[in-house]
């Protein structure tokens, strides 16, 4: 990825950037290198076909008494996690919103079981009791971080009414074991590296959320080297 180059360079661009013209998963990689782009969203599948009926299962409660969820943001237009959540509770309704670049309008899946809007997280979240935001916001800067939950706000209601968001995402515990802690801190070095993102400690997350106004939060169990929050406006 010529780091030695990088390293002497005066750019803030990351590594990945410089090299393939954009940031890993950014919609345009899907043009200038078609082939990795396509291996980066399948592997990103292999990960929620595992990982997710797992994480339902130990996460049951996140859901109880939901009635709509907007996910986002789906990459394909075919979300493997959104499919697990409507597959293990039918009652919910559950809008996937994808980027704009990659679908216009809204239109549903074949099955009918999720319905696609096309949007710019960082400008409007379709109106849900709900969000979810799972490994979003690690390949985010802390402004843009701040831009997308002042639109989860906007999206949800209030806490009386069962407004939450829900972040599935890395926290970076100094207190873990050595090999998960490794595991934590190698995802922060991949992501400084392919994106403009980082990985957070509890402490930067809280400020985060603070400074989007929301008012409470719960860290839920660990699952290996990711985390879910509950963020309450
Ligand atoms: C790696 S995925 C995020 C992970 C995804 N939530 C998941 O769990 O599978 C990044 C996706 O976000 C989409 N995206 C990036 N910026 C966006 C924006 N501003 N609004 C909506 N979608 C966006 C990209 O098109 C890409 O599909």
């Amino acid at each position: 990825m010529g780091l030695a180059d990088w390293f002497k360079k005066d750019v803030l661009t990351p590594p990945f950037e410089e090299l393939h013209g954009a940031t890993l998963f950014h919609e345009s990689m899907k043009n200038l290198d078609t082939d990795f782009h396509k291996m980066a969203n399948e592997a990103l599948e292999a990960h929620d076909n595992f990982g997710i009926p797992i994480a339902l299962r130990e996460f049951r409660d996140l859901f109880n008494g939901i009635q709509s969820v907007t996910y986002c943001c789906g990459g394909s237009g075919d979300d493997a996690a959104a499919r697990a959540i409507v597959k293990a509770f039918p009652h919910i309704k559950c809008t996937v919103l994808v980027d704009p670049k990659m679908m216009i309008g809204t239109k549903s899946s074949d099955d009918g079981l999720i319905s696609y809007v096309a949007g710019d997280m960082l400008n409007f979240i379709p109106p849900a009791q709900t969000v979810v935001l799972k490994f979003v916001l690690h390949f985010l800067t802390d402004e843009d971080c701040a831009k997308i939950l002042a639109q989860c706000r906007k999206a949800i209601p209030s806490r009386k009414d069962g407004g939450k968001v829900i972040i599935a995402d890395i926290v970076i515990d100094y207190n873990s074991p050595g090999p998960m802690l490794e595991a934590q801190l190698l995802v922060d070095i991949g992501f400084m590296t392919m994106t403009k993102g980082r990985q957070r400690d509890e402490n930067e997350w809280r400020q985060i959320f603070k400074n989007a106004g929301f008012t409470d939060y719960k860290l839920l169990k660990k699952f290996g080297a990711r985390s879910v929050f509950e963020v309450y406006p």
